[in-house]
């Protein structure tokens, strides 16, 4: 039906979108992810995005982050490289964009001036496609001219209160969606509003409701961890459409999975992480 402009995820849909590692492959085929993440006192925001970004598949990851939260990450993410910001308590300045395959933005991140002069500096140089999330949202929500230097193909996942700042209050869930198909068109991304039944929406004006995941979720952290997600595919030869229907179809299994062992109401973020490789197997 040519007329239909949304659908219901399923498993299948996420089968026929996953695509399996070649047998020639090495890490470069995987991209090389850039996660921008944390400031004093929110490193566990950095830790989970970035653990959830090598669960999904990612070739190589780099951190950057402030001072104080080097020697925590080197220790809870030894797979990963971390680039020091001259700052100590929250991220001022990238020394380089160039080189990355995919920028993930927002988990932690704080929005001290510096660290708003630093995504200005970010949206000014690159032109790949980001995920945005968290304050990198609240940032772009505070200072308007920013949000239209995003670039092409970007995936940004509010959560209601943030897409609140972005794209201004609602009467009822009906009109937000219309505000949300209006936000992907024009910045030409997929937008990604997260609750129960997460709506993905495309450039285009299709809508994706999402169709896994439960209330145990509802917890601190889980955001960050499909931010991680997220970049991670990106990072890899997915769309941002596919990325965006893939991961957060594979964030909430995770989450019905680690339920289905540890009930709703003792899971938390990190779980989302361990049970991450069971929903890829779920979906191959
Ligand atoms: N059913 C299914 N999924 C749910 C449910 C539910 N009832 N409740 C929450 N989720 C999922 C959402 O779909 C989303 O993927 O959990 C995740 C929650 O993400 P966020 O709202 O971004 O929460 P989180 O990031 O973990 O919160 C930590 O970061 O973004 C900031 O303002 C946020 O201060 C908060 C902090
Ligand atoms: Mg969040």
């Amino acid at each position: 039906d040519t007329e239909t402009d949304h659908y219901y995820v399923s498993n299948d849909d996420v089968h026929r979108r996953w695509k399996p590692r070649a047998r020639f492959s090495h890490k470069g085929t995987y991209g090389h992810a850039l996660l921008v993440a944390g400031s004093y006192g929110k490193t566990g925001a950095a830790i989970l995005a970035a653990r959830a970004l090598l669960r999904a598949g990612v070739g190589l990851l780099t951190i950057h982050t402030p001072v104080r939260g080097y020697a925590i990450l080197q220790q809870a993410v030894p797979e990963a490289m971390v680039s020091i910001d001259p700052f100590e308590e929250y991220a001022s300045t990238l020394p380089s964009s160039d080189g990355y395959s995919v920028i993930g933005v927002g988990p932690g991140l704080g929005q001290a001036d510096a660290t708003v002069k630093m995504m200005r500096k970010i949206l000014e140089t690159y032109r790949k496609p980001m995920v945005i999330d968290a304050d990198a949202l609240n940032i772009l929500a505070a200072h308007r001219e920013l949000l239209l230097r995003v670039p092409a193909g970007s995936i940004l996942t509010p959560h209601p209160k943030e897409f609140e700042r972005l794209a201004g209050k609602t009467a009822n869930e009906f009109e937000r969606l219309e505000k949300q198909k209006e936000l992907a068109r024009q910045l030409k991304s997929v937008v990604v509003v997260k609750g129960a039944y997460t709506s993905i929406t495309s450039p285009g004006g299709v809508v994706y409701f999402n169709t896994t995941g439960n209330p145990g979720m509802a917890t601190g952290g889980t955001g960050d961890v499909l931010t991680g997600i997220l970049t991670g595919l990106l990072a890899q030869s997915y769309t941002s459409l596919d990325a965006a229907i893939l991961g957060v179809y594979l964030h909430g299994l995770a989450g019905d999975l680690a339920t289905h062992d540890l009930g709703e109401d003792s899971l938390v973020a990190s779980d989302l992480v361990t049970y991450l490789p069971a929903a890829f197997l779920k979906v191959s």
